[in-house]
């Protein structure tokens, strides 16, 4: 099997299994218009305060999101802490911008890892290393004051290196106050450049943090954002689907895409690019066929729930899911010499030595499947496990197809298609 470039945090579970949830939740839940609405509409502090006053999610139950989490076969969550906006989620003692001052009056973070924790999720924590509401942060060329007529007045003023020390004491916090946590996901560095000012790992202090980080937790998962060219543990594509394994300086990386339902990492009410759940099963299907994780992403609402466009297409995922998880757990991509057919993806769990031939478009009663010819024991369909009859060439066959079916295994295919999402023939090899 592909050998990845080794690295510092524990990653073993994370290959095995394969499928997370993203949850970004904050503030912008109630403008409703994207988790960057602030720096977009480049909305002053004190007109965004207004959601501050009016956050109060009553209809909270964290219960309801790891049941949705797991039902859908979620094995880990990742959740913004803090966003870029800068509030956080937990009650922390070095910024009054917390939910506990918020009309809610309470913690949601630490019910949220209890309820994930009791549905045996592992626990992750999105850190944004932005912070467009801490005044110390000096602003930038992506900043919502960017354009402020006094931005070097108001620069004259801000001290990165006090929110740098803020920065460190609530990663700090994160890591000592609500146990084991299996990934921490911080976002983003954007290094200046010229006729570019932003922010790379002098303005974080990178290193100090890594080490802090990795002397808190050292098992933990580490994404790349932290502008280091080590410690990390995870290649994060985003919002796109590799078109192979990642690898870096052509070594294999252990990787994970990070994906939105629609094209809104925070709940936004009027965006239609919802993908379908066809869509969605096919993209967990495509990573894992590479190797990859997928962390797709959740925006609950203002009232704390996630709406119904979300749980439709978790209860879709959980539907396939629960007949063919076991294509997806425990599975990489396939031995190079196993080449998937036409409109298909393979998936292969070593452990069991068992392929997986997920079909995204049915052909007709024959599939090809070149290279396996002589090397898989038994077939069948995974949703119902009846068999799949594999044909030999009959001797006047293979004199009448000559070589074109020589090193191949035709498998002889039910008409109509399986009436699931995406229909997976599970190939016992020999
Ligand atoms: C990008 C977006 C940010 C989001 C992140 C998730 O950095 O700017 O809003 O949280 O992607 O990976």
């Amino acid at each position: 099997m592909l050998k990845t470039l080794q690295t510092p945090g524990d990653t073993s579970w994370f290959t095995h299994d394969r499928f997370g949830m993203f949850i970004h939740w904050g503030l912008y839940a109630l403008p409703a218009r994207h988790e960057w609405v602030k720096q977009r509409e480049e909305i002053p502090d004190d007109v965004y305060d207004r959601y501050f006053k009016h956050f109060d999610p009553d209809l909270y139950d964290p219960g309801l999101w790891a049941a949705a989490a797991a039902e859908a076969g979620m094995k880990y969550f990742v959740v913004t802490t803090k966003h870029h906006e800068g509030f956080c989620l937990w009650d922390s003692k070095l910024t009054d911008y917390k939910v506990t001052n918020t009309p809610y009056g309470k913690d949601v973070l630490r019910p949220m890892v209890d309820a994930f924790r009791a549905r045996n999720l592992r626990v992750g924590f999105y850190h944004s290393l932005i912070d467009w509401h801490h005044p110390e942060f000096v602003i930038d060329d992506i900043h919502p004051l960017r354009n402020h007529p006094e931005r070097a007045t108001l620069n004259a003023q801000r001290d990165q290196r006090k929110y740098v020390e803020y920065l460190h004491g609530q990663v700090r916090e994160l890591l000592t106050e609500f146990g084991r946590v299996d990934i921490l996901w911080c976002d983003f560095s954007y290094p200046s450049r010229p006729g570019f000012i932003g922010k790379g790992r002098d303005d974080w202090q990178s290193e100090a943090l890594y080490h802090m980080i990795r002397a808190l937790q050292p098992h933990i998962i580490l994404n790349d954002r932290l502008d280091l060219d080590e410690g990390w543990d995870i290649k994060t594509p985003e919002q796109f689907q590799p078109r192979t394994w990642v690898t870096l300086d052509g070594q294999p990386v252990v990787w994970e895409a990070c994906q939105t339902f629609s094209g809104s990492w925070g709940y936004h009410r009027d965006e239609a690019s919802w993908k379908s759940i066809d869509q969605l099963v096919q993209m967990l299907i495509d990573t894992v066929s590479k190797g990859g994780n997928l962390l797709l992403n959740v925006g609950p609402t203002g009232r704390g729930e996630f709406d119904e466009r979300a749980l439709d297409r978790l209860a879709g995922l959980g539907a396939w899911m629960k007949r063919h998880s076991r294509s997806i757990y425990g599975c990489t991509q396939a031995p190079p010499q196993f080449k998937a057919p036409q409109d298909c993806r393979l998936t292969y769990n070593p452990t069991t030595n068992r392929m997986y031939v997920h079909v995204f478009a049915w052909p007709y009663i024959h599939l090809h499947l070149d290279g396996f010819a002589g090397k898989v024991e038994y077939a069948q369909l995974l949703n119902d496990a009846s068999e799949i009859p594999m044909i030999g060439l009959e001797p006047w066959q293979a004199a009448h197809w000559a070589d074109q079916f020589k090193d191949t295994l035709t498998l002889n295919l039910p008409v109509q298609k399986p009436n699931v999402t995406v229909p997976v023939i599970e190939l016992f090899m020999k």
